[in-house]
C-alpha cells in the first residue's frame, strides 16, 4: 500500500475516535486558526449558541440563546434556531418556548394532525369497535367486532364489547346477537323481582307441609288426580317417583305443578297468599346485608354438597342484597337433591359460631325458621291446600295430619 495513504488512513481513524469518544462536556475537533493545530473544543451546551472557538488558552466561549430562540442540544451552531410561531387553528399550546425546547403544539381534544390539518377523529359505525384509540398524531383505528362482540354505536372511544352471557345471570338466550346487536335474554324484567328463585321459602314450607306424615298409598296420585289445572303428565310422575324419596315426591309435583299452572288464577290465588308470608320473611331477614365472606361462611356451614364461591359472586351480581342469601339457599337446596332448607339452615346456625357472623342475623334467621314452623302459618298452610284441592281429599288429607 501507498505510504501517504496509509498515514492518512491512520490519522482518520484516530479523528473518528476522538470525535465519537463519550467526553463530557462533548467535544468537537477544531484547528487552532494560529498554529494550525487540532484541539479539542468544549461544545456548547442547550440553550446556548457558540460565540468563540477554544483555543491553546481559552476554552470554548457560549451565550444564552436570546428570548424565543432555543437549541436543544450540545452543538457548534454559531446560532440559536427561531421558536415556532404561534400555533395553528384547532391546536394548542402544549408547550411555551423557552431556550432549551421548541414550541410544541398539538390538536385540540378528539384531533389529530394530518398534513398541516387538525382533522377530527375517525368514529366506528355500529358493528366495529375502537382497537386503538386516536392520539393528536394519530387516527382512530376501527375493527370490524369478531363473533361473540358487538358494537350498538358510533363511536370514537368505544371498543366492542362482549355479547351478555345470558346463562350467567340465571336467564335464557331468546335472540343470539350479532356484530350490531347484543344476546336478548329473557326474564329480564322478572329478575330484580324474584332474582330466579324457583321456590321461595315459604312455598316450600307450604309444599312440605302437604306431605303426609304416615305413609299413604298412592298419596301422589291422589294429590294430581285432586290439582286443578293443567295434570302433571304422566311421565313426570314416573320420574318422580324414581328420582325422590317419598318424603321428597310430594315436593317435587307441587313444584313441577306450580310451574306448569302458574298462569292459573287458583296458583295466582296461593302464590298472593303465599306472598303475604313471603313479606314477614323480608321483614326478618331482608334488611341482612351480607358481605361475601358472611355468606360464604354461612354457605359453608350448610351441610351436604357446598355451594361454590363462583355462585355466591354470581348471586351478588344478578340478586338485590335482600334476595341474595334466599337465592343461595335455594341453589343449596336444588345441589342437594331438593333437600328441607329449614333444616339444613338449623344445621348451618348450630356450626356457624366459627364464623364472625352477625348475631342480629343468626337471631332473625332462628326466628324466621320458627316464624314458617309456627301453628299460625300451620294454619295458613292448611287453608290453601285445602283450597288447592278443592274438599273432597279433605277426608284424605285430614286423617293424614
Ligand atoms: C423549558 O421547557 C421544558 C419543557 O417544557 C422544561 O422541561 C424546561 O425545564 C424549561 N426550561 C427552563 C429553563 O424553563
Ligand atoms: C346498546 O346495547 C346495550 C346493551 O345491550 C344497551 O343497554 C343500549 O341501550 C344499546 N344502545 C343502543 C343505542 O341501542
Ligand atoms: C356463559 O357462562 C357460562 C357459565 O358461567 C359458561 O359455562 C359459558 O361458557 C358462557 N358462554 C359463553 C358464550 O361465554
Ligand atoms: C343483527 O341482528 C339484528 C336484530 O337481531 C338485525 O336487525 C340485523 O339485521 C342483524 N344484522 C346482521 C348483519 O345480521
Ligand atoms: C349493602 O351494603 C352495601 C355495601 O356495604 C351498600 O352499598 C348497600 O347500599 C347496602 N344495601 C342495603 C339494602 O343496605
Amino acid at each position: 500500500m501507498n505510504k501517504w495513504l496509509c498515514c492518512a488512513l491512520v490519522f482518520l481513524n484516530i479523528s473518528i475516535k476522538w470525535t465519537t469518544q463519550e467526553t463530557f462536556p462533548p467535544k468537537y475537533l477544531h484547528y487552532d486558526p494560529e498554529t494550525s493545530r487540532p484541539l479539542m473544543c468544549d461544545k456548547c451546551p442547550p440553550g446556548t449558541y457558540l460565540k468563540q472557538h477554544c483555543t491553546a488558552r481559552w476554552e470554548t466561549v457560549c451565550l444564552p440563546c436570546p428570548d424565543l430562540y432555543y437549541t436543544n442540544s450540545w452543538h457548534t451552531s454559531d446560532e440559536c434556531l427561531y421558536c415556532s410561531p404561534v400555533c395553528k387553528e384547532l391546536q394548542y399550546v402544549k408547550q411555551e418556548c423557552n431556550h432549551t425546547h421548541n414550541r410544541v403544539c398539538e390538536c385540540e381534544e378528539g384531533r389529530y394532525l394530518e398534513l398541516e390539518f387538525c382533522l377530527k377523529h375517525r368514529s366506528c359505525p355500529p358493528g366495529y369497535g375502537v382497537v386503538q384509540a386516536g392520539t393528536p398524531e394519530r387516527n382512530t383505528v376501527c375493527k370490524r367486532c369478531p363473533d361473540g362482540f358487538f358494537s350498538n354505536e358510533t363511536s370514537s372511544k368505544a371498543p366492542c364489547r362482549k355479547h351478555t352471557n345470558c346463562s350467567v345471570f340465571g336467564l335464557l338466550l331468546t335472540k343470539k346477537g350479532n356484530a350490531t346487536h347484543d344476546n336478548i335474554c329473557s326474564g329480564n324484567s322478572e329478575f330484580p323481582k324474584k332474582c330466579g328463585i324457583d321456590v321461595t321459602l315459604c312455598e316450600e314450607a307450604f309444599f312440605r307441609f302437604a306431605v303426609p306424615t304416615k305413609f299413604t298409598p298412592d298419596w301422589l296420585s291422589v294429590l294430581v288426580d285432586n290439582l286443578p289445572g293443567t295434570k302433571v303428565n304422566a311421565e313426570s310422575i314416573e320420574r318422580i317417583k324414581r328420582r325422590y324419596s317419598s318424603q321428597e315426591q310430594t315436593f317435587q309435583l307441587l313444584k313441577l305443578w306450580k310451574h306448569q299452572n302458574k298462569d292459573q288464577d287458583m296458583v295466582k290465588k296461593i302464590i298472593q297468599d303465599i306472598d303475604l308470608c313471603e313479606n314477614s320473611v323480608q321483614r326478618h331477614i331482608g334488611h341482612a346485608n351480607l358481605t361475601f365472606e358472611q355468606l360464604r361462611g354461612l354457605m359453608e356451614s350448610l351441610p351436604g354438597k357446598k355451594i361454590g364461591v363462583e355462585d355466591i359472586e354470581r348471586t351478588r351480581k344478578t340478586c338485590k342484597s335482600n334476595q341474595q342469601l334466599l337465592k343461595l339457599l335455594s341453589l343449596w337446596r336444588i345441589k342437594n337433591g331438593d333437600q328441607d332448607t329449614l333444616k339444613g339452615l338449623m344445621h348451618a346456625l348450630k356450626h356457624l359460631k366459627t364464623y364472625h357472623f352477625p348475631k342480629t342475623v343468626t337471631h332473625s334467621l332462628r326466628k324466621t325458621i320458627r316464624f314458617l314452623h309456627s301453628f299460625t302459618m300451620y294454619r295458613l298452610y292448611q287453608k290453601l291446600f285445602l283450597e288447592m284441592i278443592g274438599n273432597q281429599v279433605q277426608t284424605v288429607k285430614i286423617s293424614c295430619l
